[in-house]
């Protein structure tokens, strides 16, 4: 039996005694570690908790998960952002229900099967649930491995990531791979943070050769993010009584699966009367009055920004037209809708 690394050790009954009490750590219920993972994995803890608590009280296994209509579980996600997560997860669900006859799979490979599920997930919820030896890589590890070992090769690179993934391996202690791959994150996220890390109490500081460089803010290193996208959205409202017309983005782009207004997207900012005799719009209605139009301000993601328009429309007759889904204004608060188009209704 080899014995542990020292900074594992160190790691581990520093974390004893300050983890953060927190639900997914008084589990062993794979399903809700998976959930749990999946959740943090764009988010922060602080945010992901109520949703982590929202999901396992409305769906308290894998199956009744898998049995919820999608639009629920999208509505369910609303506000978390990047929703591939939501889908993927949901698949996921259907997939352990029909392949694994609802019992969550146990091994290391077929758990990195599921949709949506990558190494990270796949060594967290294998060495959590199951005390399965893999070593844990996200970036709060990246970022204590990348200065206690002084190592500089960009984290997002495929050679500093085969690196880390293999300095990882070497520190994992193997006998408790679940304490020690959630020592490792919550020292990261506790005590080696991005900013203001607290090198000068730090228990493994002995070990740590940025420390001993005086590296520790020139690390991790990770190359430049893909360039910012522009895009301009108007969004027609077309109102008929009390009702409003919405419809679901099934395309592969962002929010895929949420509800929207009828949208006329332009490749630069369109001046009003442009947008308001668009072909499209005039062939759903020609005879309308305008009510008024809003400009919100430019609405950020995290590779695009958005520059909306809102037009409020008043329709004399329904609309002849399938492609929209018609329902009462104060319906809407039923459907998985982008923070955009919240943020667009809490103004309106
Ligand atoms: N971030 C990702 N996984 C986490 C976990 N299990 N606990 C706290 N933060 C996390
Ligand atoms: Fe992180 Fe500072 Fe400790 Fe090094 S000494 S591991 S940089 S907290």
């Amino acid at each position: 039996m080899d014995s542990p690394h020292p900074i594992s050790e160190k790691l581990i009954a520093w974390y004893k005694i300050n983890k953060r009490d927190l639900p997914w750590r008084n589990t062993k219920d794979p399903y809700k570690i998976w959930l749990s993972e999946i959740i943090l994995q764009q988010t922060q803890v602080i945010q992901g908790l109520n949703y982590y608590i929202k999901f396992t009280e409305t769906f308290p296994t894998v199956t009744d998960l898998a049995d919820a209509p999608e639009d629920t579980v999208m509505k369910l996600w609303q506000g978390l952002g990047y929703y591939s997560r939501a889908r993927n997860l949901y698949a996921a669900a259907k997939s352990i229900k029909e392949n694994h006859k609802g019992k969550f799979p146990k091994t290391y490979g077929h758990i990195k099967n599921l949709k949506g599920v990558g190494d990270y997930t796949a060594a967290a919820v294998s060495s959590f649930a199951f005390g399965l030896p893999h070593a844990v890589l996200d970036g709060n590890v990246y970022r204590v491995l990348s200065r206690l070992f002084d190592l500089n090769t960009s984290i997002n690179s495929g050679k500093g990531k085969k690196e880390f993934q293999q300095l990882a391996d070497e520190l994992l202690d193997k006998d408790q791979p679940a304490l020690h791959n959630s020592a490792m994150m919550e020292f990261g996220a506790l005590w080696c943070k991005p900013q203001n890390p607290k090198c000068e109490t730090c228990v493994v500081q002995e070990h740590c050769m940025a420390y001993k460089n005086n590296t520790v803010y020139e690390l991790p290193v990770k190359d430049k993010k893909t360039k910012i996208r522009n895009r301009y959205f108007n969004y027609i409202v077309f109102n008929y009584k009390e009702d409003v017309y919405i419809q679901k983005r099934s395309e592969k782009d962002i929010w895929q699966n949420l509800y929207q207004f009828y949208l006329i997207e332009t490749q630069g900012p369109e001046k009003e009367e442009a947008v308001l005799n668009n072909g499209l719009l005039q062939e759903l209605s020609s005879t309308f009055d305008v009510l008024k139009i809003t400009m919100l301000k430019k609405h950020i993601l995290s590779h695009q920004h958005l520059y909306a328009t809102f037009y409020e429309l008043n329709i004399k007759e329904p609309l002849k037209t399938k492609s929209l889904l018609k329902i009462k204004r104060s319906e809407l608060v039923d459907y998985g809708l982008p923070q955009l188009i919240i943020k667009y209704l809490a103004c309106a």
